[in-house]
């Protein structure tokens, strides 16, 4: 099946005596067993379902609807992106071992590496992955992880997960990527050779800014090895929650290609407009788009921020991205806030800089609003 068909075609036929069209919810905690020797053949292997936190067939859904547009063997649905990426980590080290990350990830996953994951007991080292020594140098013997995003925020730099996976195969560590900002649409980083593949569901995968939620999926190996964690901490999703990310899945391609066609017409408008200092858009992500975020840089002293967002009428400004309605982040107030101003200046977060998740609007409303928000913000 191609993309657009496998999008919608993930609920399982027929399996039921109930015949309904969509997967129903099952809220329930737990599941009951007819007998002893029927609760035996669970632990077994051969029945399905014990208790929720285990497994449910709703999160059991969306693990396996990423999985199969990840084209990967198997994956697993969590609470949030965030605790992905605890369980995935923790799946493969343990304490007296070594993480090395990309230095310009996501923030909280960068505060749960740094800060977290060290009073644990596992190290890390923060480098560019810009160029391979750089990355080879930061390896130490106790290495388990290499990590990091194939389009980073909020510079929207694109990955080399080829250089990735050389790394990851010649010093035997496990390759981890966070796919949030591409989806599966755009980028399927297990097709490199990356062994995990991590999602913030919050973001496209949901799509509609109505659930927070986490995917995994890779090897059957590696994700039995994730589920034990998540099982064991207590990560997993709720019923209600994994069906409202399943629903939202369903119309990701359709989404993706709408607002990456829209993200890209927009970036080349606000590259003409006078007060931009910079916009960046990327250019190699995918034959298919380059996806949804546009991070521009206004300059901070000829334009007043603070009005500018204010003049940004429907456009709201939230924390988050990727629903369908344009929206606007502040990185320095939220996802970096917890940088000194040392990291802030060395990653080039200033007060100028906006990033943008472009929605399924017509474009020209979004690009006019910007532009009108622009000339009303100027000193
Ligand atoms: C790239 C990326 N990864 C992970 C996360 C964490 O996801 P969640 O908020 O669902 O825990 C975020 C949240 O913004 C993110 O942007």
């Amino acid at each position: 099946m191609k993309f657009h068909t496998k999008n919608v075609h993930f609920s399982k036929k027929k399996e039921d005596t109930i015949h309904s069209k969509v997967t129903p919810i099952y809220q329930t905690s737990a599941f009951s067993f007819k007998s002893l020797q029927e609760l035996e053949a669970y632990y077994e292997g051969e029945g399905n379902y014990l208790y929720s936190r285990v497994g449910n067939p709703n999160t059991d859904e969306l693990g396996r609807a990423v999985a199969s547009l990840e084209g990967a063997e198997a994956g697993v649905a969590t609470s949030s992106g965030l605790s992905a990426v605890l369980v995935s980590i923790l799946a493969v080290a343990k304490t007296g071992d070594h993480v090395i990350a990309n230095d310009d990830l996501y923030g909280g996953t960068f505060q749960l590496i740094a800060k977290e994951l060290k009073e644990v007991g596992i190290e890390s080292s923060f480098v560019s992955f810009a160029n391979r020594e750089t990355i080879v140098e930061a390896i130490k013997p106790n290495t388990k992880v290499i990590y990091s995003e194939s389009v980073t925020n909020p510079f929207l730099r694109v990955e080399d997960l080829e250089q990735i996976v050389d790394v990851a195969k010649e010093y035997k560590l496990v390759s981890m990527i966070d796919n949030t900002f591409a989806t599966p649409f755009l980028c399927k980083p297990l097709e490199t050779g990356i062994d995990l593949v991590i999602h913030s569901a919050t973001k496209y995968i949901g799509g509609h800014s109505d659930v927070t939620a986490g995917v995994v999926v890779g090897s059957q190996d590696l994700i039995t090895k994730v589920n034990q964690k998540l099982g064991n901490l207590g990560a997993n999703l709720s019923p209600f929650e994994s069906w409202l990310a399943c629903r939202g899945l369903k119309t990701l391609s359709i989404r993706m290609e709408k607002q990456s066609s829209n993200a890209a017409k927009v970036a080349e408008g606000l590259v003409k407009l006078t007060g931009v200092k910079k916009v960046f858009y990327p250019s190699n992500l995918s034959s298919k788009g380059n996806g949804a975020m546009v991070t521009i840089e206004l300059d901070e002293h000829q334009y007043n921020i603070e009005q500018f967002i204010t003049s940004l009428s429907w456009i709201k400004l939230v924390p988050t991205l990727a629903g369908v309605e344009t929206t606007v982040s502040y990185p320095i107030a939220t996802s970096h806030r917890a940088l000194d101003k040392e990291t802030l200046d060395a990653l080039g977060i200033t007060r100028g800089l906006i990033r943008i998740s472009i929605g399924i609007e017509d474009e020209q409303d979004i690009l006019d609003t910007f532009t009108e928000a622009i000339s009303e913000s100027k000193n």
